[in-house]
């Protein structure tokens, strides 16, 4: 992200407290609602970056999120606020945190402190996030970064910062952001993994508000081809044992270019993690997938979500009067490839709830191409595709419209590669970055394969082999995409194919 330019923007027009003065009249450009997602989290309007503070209470998903609200650009950062009691339909909420003298409110995580660790009353709900002070930033002291509190005690409604604040000051590290929390079983206190420059530092405190050193991970390992952002460490069991999964974000360095979130798989003994190979893995290959953490409190389910942008493009994409949606919900498990363990992504179950009665085909042979269209009714903007084959070939799945825009899914056998090309469809002069393909391995083995898609008007989300490989991208059409194609040069047996058309709002 052009994030000085965009700093020097914002301070020029002076950095906002709360409450916002007074803007100069901004441009906003013509309407887009064709390209508004339904199941998928917007703010009604202007920009918004990363999830954060995702915690369940109460039956209650609440989802903060890094927010503007006063433009469609990044600026001076705020944390928004949605909800929703089945990850499906989201209700905005009033503004959560706002700047104010220390700095602007970046990403973060918010707990459930159950016990009163920190002693903000019974079952506080207590946000912990970095402070970005551009003040600070100026005196190039790399001390502009630092971790602050703040609490609710009306599930989230209503926040108090914490007046001691910052918690955790920085030791002069320029990156030292993204504070993610929970209660670790094994070291018997919270741990803070948090984002330091090219490195995660771990953190134990046992009330939130003193925080001790723990270790460092990561200088030499994974991918580096940016700063480390939004990190999030959690357990999940693989055949009865227990393995701790470590997610980064980097940008850029993604491996089809930009922002993206790599992962490591190993073991946490309270005090540092060891990963149990050094393989770099990516939970997404597409290009739309960043900054995704998991939610805080839903037990042994790990419910991930991410930011659908790219910061390569993310303040030039052609929405209006918002920027960006979040991705669908994903439920995280752990397979075993070889001598690997992987991160599997699957849609959240509560998607299925928004179905419309499929229409399934069995048994079709492609050869060369085969059009769908007597086949199957158009399902619409919203829709979910499902095929399987025992014999996966080379093949493209193909979206188009009458304007000869087409939309690619498809498998690159040579290369045992899976891939989303948007480079034809929309107009995507708005950044030199945004069109192309996006390709991710074939992790799985064995020639059966599943592919499960999702599609919400402006996006597409591609679950390969289990979820196994993982892609997402972004697509922005001049017209809506009605026809659906398969072509396989070389023949290809689909022995199902289900497509159901997904509730709108
Ligand atoms: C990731 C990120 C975070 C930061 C936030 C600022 O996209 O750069 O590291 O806290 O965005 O909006």
């Amino acid at each position: 992200m052009k994030k000085s330019f965009l700093l020097a923007l914002a301070l020029a027009f002076g950095t906002q407290l709360a409450p916002a003065q007074t803007q100069p009249a901004k441009l906003v450009p013509p309407a887009t609602p064709q390209y508004r997602p339904s199941y998928h989290f917007t703010p009604a309007a202007h920009w918004m970056n990363d999830p954060n503070g995702m915690v369940y209470v109460n039956g209650t998903y609440h989802l903060f999120f890094q927010h503007y609200p006063e433009g469609m650009e990044w600026g001076p950062m705020h944390w928004g606020h949605a909800t929703s009691r089945d990850l499906v339909s989201w209700q905005e909420q009033a503004i959560a945190l706002f700047p104010d003298k220390l700095g602007m409110i970046f990403s973060g995580s918010a707990v459930l402190d159950a016990n009163n660790t920190a002693g903000f009353g019974k079952n506080a709900l207590v946000a912990i996030f970095t402070y970005h002070n551009p003040d600070e930033e100026k005196k190039n002291t790399n001390k502009h970064q630092y971790q602050g509190l703040a609490y609710s005690l009306d599930e989230g409604k209503t926040w108090t910062k914490y007046t001691a604040n910052p918690v955790l000051p920085n030791p002069g590290i320029q990156d030292f952001r993204d504070p993610k929390v929970s209660w670790n079983p094994v070291a018997k206190q919270w741990v803070m993994t948090l984002a330091t420059k090219d490195r995660i530092t771990f953190y134990g405190s046992p009330n939130l508000k003193t925080w001790t050193k723990l270790s460092e991970f990561g200088e030499k390992l994974g991918a580096h081809g940016g700063v480390w952002e939004c990190p999030d460490l959690f357990p999940l069991t693989l055949g009865g044992k227990t393995y701790w999964v470590l997610l980064v974000s980097i940008n850029p360095g993604g491996p089809n270019g930009g922002s993206a979130t790599q992962y490591f798989v190993g073991q946490f003994d309270g005090k540092t993690f060891t990963p149990t190979t050094t393989t770099k893995k990516w939970i997404d290959w597409g290009k739309d997938n960043y900054a995704g953490v998991t939610w805080a409190n839903t037990g042994v389910r790990k419910i991930f979500l991410g930011w659908m942008s790219n910061w390569e493009y993310a303040n030039q994409v052609p929405t209006s009067p918002w920027r960006s949606a979040m991705t669908a919900p994903r439920d995280l498990a752990l397979r075993q490839v070889g001598p690997e363990i992987y991160l599997t992504s699957t849609l959240a179950p509560e998607l299925a709830k928004l179905a419309q009665p499929a229409q399934k085909l069995t048994n079709l042979t492609v050869k060369n191409e085969l059009s769908l269209a007597g086949k199957l009714q158009n399902p619409g903007p919203q829709f979910q595709l499902k095929m399987s084959t025992q014999q996966l070939q080379e093949f493209q799945l193909v979206l188009g419209n009458a304007q000869g825009e087409e939309l690619v899914i498809g498998f690159d056998k040579a290369k045992n590669e899976y891939y989303i090309d948007r480079s034809k469809v929309g107009d995507n002069s708005f950044s030199p970055k945004f069109a192309g393909r996006a390709l991710g391995p074939r992790l799985a083995t064995g020639p059966a394969a599943d592919l499960t898609l999702l599609f919400d008007a402006a996006s597409v989300e591609v679950f390969a082999d289990g979820g196994l490989t993982t892609l997402t991208d972004i697509f922005f059409p001049r017209q809506p995409l009605t026809t659906l194609h398969l072509r396989a040069p070389a023949g290809l047996t689909v022995e199902t194919l289900t497509c159901a058309r997904l509730k709108g709002k």
